[in-house]
């Protein structure tokens, strides 16, 4: 069955207490915790912090994307708040290999992403070491976008490699996805939708986490 991180930059940061409630009460398996630092990407969302906050109130693992130049910078510091799976990006990353046997050593599983410009190939040396690609299906940096629908067949390019090299690595997908999208990308191959805006803006989330787990 396919995973559903709902994605934590979307939720309305007035009323919190109600997110949360909302997301423990889901069925959703992760929360999806994206950290911007204005630099990779051009906005800025949040930081330690507020993970640090939700680290004992969120009843879900936290599935952090670092958006950051240099993410190993923060390495142990995501650790520290319990997160379980730590993704950086590739391009972001001067020592992918190293940064990925590091996230292992804190404990945290490995994830790595790439853009929409980057291509599956990039990963081919370190797909046999993760446990998880994040592709994005919108250029990183805001919630509420439209999905990009050559993301799919790139999808399964990721999906043949993964089974030709053996790699146990899960293919999250994030930006963009809704129910009909989220179909899509279920079909070509995706273990994880990552949803902001369909989740937090709809009338009824937990439904809309609950039509999104049974797709
Ligand atoms: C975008 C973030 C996404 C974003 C997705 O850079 O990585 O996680 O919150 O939001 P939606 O689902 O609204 O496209
Ligand atoms: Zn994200």
């Amino acid at each position: 069955m396919i995973q559903i991180a709902p994605s934590f930059l979307s939720a309305n940061f007035a009323h919190l207490e109600r997110e949360i409630q909302m997301l423990n009460d889901s069925e959703a398996d992760l929360l999806h915790f994206d950290v911007m630092d204005g630099s990779f990407v051009p906005n800025i969302s949040f930081g330690f912090p507020v993970m640090a906050s939700l680290q004992n109130v969120v009843r879900k693992p936290m599935d952090v994307h670092m958006m950051v130049v240099q993410p190993e910078r923060w390495i142990e510091r995501v650790a520290s708040y319990g997160a379980r799976i730590m993704t950086v990006h590739q391009e972001a990353c001067h020592n992918l290999h190293r940064t990925v046997q590091q996230i292992h050593e804190a404990g945290m599983q490995a994830g790595v992403a790439i853009n929409p410009g980057t291509p599956v190939m990039m990963l081919e040396e370190v797909i046999c070491d993760i446990d998880m690609v994040l592709i994005m299906t919108v250029n990183p940096g805001f919630g509420g976008q439209t999905f990009i629908p050559s993301m799919l067949d790139k999808v399964r390019r990721l999906k043949s490699m993964i089974s030709q090299t053996g790699s146990k690595a899960l293919i999250e997908c994030d930006g963009g996805v809704n129910l009909e999208t989220g179909a899509q990308l279920k079909e070509a191959g995706a273990d994880i939708l990552v949803a902001g805006h369909t989740i937090f803006r709809s009338d009824d989330p937990i439904e809309t986490i609950h039509a999104l787990k049974a797709l």
